[in-house]
């Protein structure tokens, strides 16, 4: 190792031996931003942080000033109702209809607390549909926190990364799971956290059709809503529209997140959207576990109505603002978050410049967009190794591994990175490339 790496040496050793774990790229997030935290205090140093997928920008003002006046108004001394209060579920049904050309009734447009919570109380309703078909299937990579959801759940899954699988080849890769009868859900997120892959049209025509063959319920995982930036799909009511599994199946569940389009990830308020068909359906398990009728139903009046008894009445009428202001075309929510894709276009540009190479580089023919995220690899060097040699060099990402991928490689997330720093991060990425030539 050069001694001579931007960030002292010493110092980073010291904070990688503490965390008593053979291989680094075995690291969780909060590991890594823990480990970051503390060479930064004792350098003084300032890593160009890209670790965690956190909002780098300030939340939406239509939604903090509704909340204000909502909260002015009383609403904190009331219980919400389960479902949400009536204009968000209203907005919510509009948002859907106007951003993706689908018609949800606003029943199915449930608040819950965060994504999270939604898919927390999906995957545990979806786990008991059906006795013969205890299994969720994850599309990864994926978001690591859901499968610590299944882990606490004690609910069984598999998962496959879709690298190789892209196109028409995704559906035998779908029906070699699906074929065994124990899948009750497939998950997956668009786009795509880490990778920033959107599925094509033709790979969500396809998913959904294997939902309707095998009857599984499709998990959309819309935390990144309409922020494949190389389209506009910022007009409300024109085309082209969010992409979704929604056009080709009724087997579905929908989550939209506030925290990244809105900026509104501290409100912890999200939305699950139940298609009308999937809501109503009565389940052959459902009443023997639950003691209740129709997915719906379950899902509000025991999910969710045990696990928090509704969503903060609040931030409610602040999701219900950012909606309709969207809705009416007054409040440009792309526009305002546009700037997370110029900076990863920035950022790749200096990783290319320098050895390394985009992993999850394609969609169909197409270039992946620039976006939240972006994935990394140097030639000859594992994920954890290269995670490992870059904390040296003032730069901290989490490993591929983490997310259920099968290649190495890193994450990069833009949003903590600010633009005073590319300056930094293009001097570091020099050295590095310079001390560690490619052979
Ligand atoms: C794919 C994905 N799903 C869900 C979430 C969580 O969303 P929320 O903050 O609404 O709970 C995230 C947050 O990073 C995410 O990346």
């Amino acid at each position: 190792m050069n001694t001579e790496t931007p960030i002292n040496s010493s110092i980073v050793q010291n904070e990688i031996d503490k965390l008593r774990i053979d291989n680094i790229g075995k690291a969780s997030i909060r590991e890594i931003v823990q480990l970051v935290n503390q060479v930064e205090e004792q350098t003084g140093d300032k890593y160009v942080r890209m670790e965690m997928g956190i909002p780098g920008l300030p939340p939406a003002k239509v939604g903090v000033s509704a909340e204000i006046a909502a909260l002015e108004q009383g609403v904190a001394s009331k219980y919400p109702m389960l479902d949400g209060i009536k204009p968000l579920k209203e907005e919510a049904s509009r948002f859907v209809k106007l951003f993706m050309d689908i018609d949800v009734k606003p029943q199915g447009c449930i608040p819950t607390v965060g994504s999270m919570q939604g898919t927390y109380a999906a995957f545990h309703v979806a786990a008991n549909c059906d006795v013969k078909k205890d299994t969720a299937l994850f599309i990864d990579p994926g978001f690591p926190v859901q499968k610590q959801q299944m882990l606490v759940m004690g609910a069984k899954y598999e998962t496959f990364d879709v690298f190789d699988y892209r196109g028409e080849k995704l559906r035998a890769k779908l029906v070699e799971y699906l074929e065994k009868g124990n899948i009750n859900s497939i998950i997956f997120s668009n786009p795509n956290n880490p990778s920033w892959i959107c599925f094509t049209e033709e790979e969500l025509k396809i998913v959904a059709e294997c939902a309707n063959e095998y009857d599984v319920i499709i998990m959309e995982d819309l935390a990144y809503f309409a922020m494949d930036f190389r389209r506009n799909l910022a007009t409300p009511g024109e085309p082209p529209y969010q992409a979704t599994v929604a056009r080709w199946t009724d087997n579905y569940i929908m989550f939209v997140s506030s925290s990244k389009i809105f900026s509104y990830a501290g409100q912890r308020c999200g939305m699950m959207v139940i298609s009308d068909k999937l809501y109503e359906r009565d389940y052959p398990n459902l009443k023997p576990r639950f003691d209740c009728h129709g997915f719906g139903n379950t899902i509000l009046q025991r999910a969710l109505y045990s696990l928090s008894s509704g969503t903060s009445h609040s931030a409610q009428y602040a999701l219900a603002a950012m909606f309709k202001a969207a809705n009416d075309g007054e409040f440009k929510f792309v526009e305002e978050i546009k700037e997370y894709g110029e900076r990863a276009k920035i950022m790749k540009k200096l990783f290319t410049d320098n050895g390394f190479y985009i992993v999850y580089d394609k969609d169909g023919n197409e270039k992946v967009a620039d976006g939240f995220y972006f994935t990394i690899a140097y030639p000859g060097m594992t994920g954890g190794e290269l995670l490992e040699k870059m904390l040296f060099y003032g730069i901290s990402a989490i490993t591929l591994g983490n997310t259920g991928s099968e290649r190495e490689g890193l994450r990069a997330c833009v949003s903590h990175v600010q633009r005073s720093q590319f300056e930094d991060l293009e001097k570091r990425l020099t050295q590095f490339h310079k001390d560690f030539p490619i052979g």
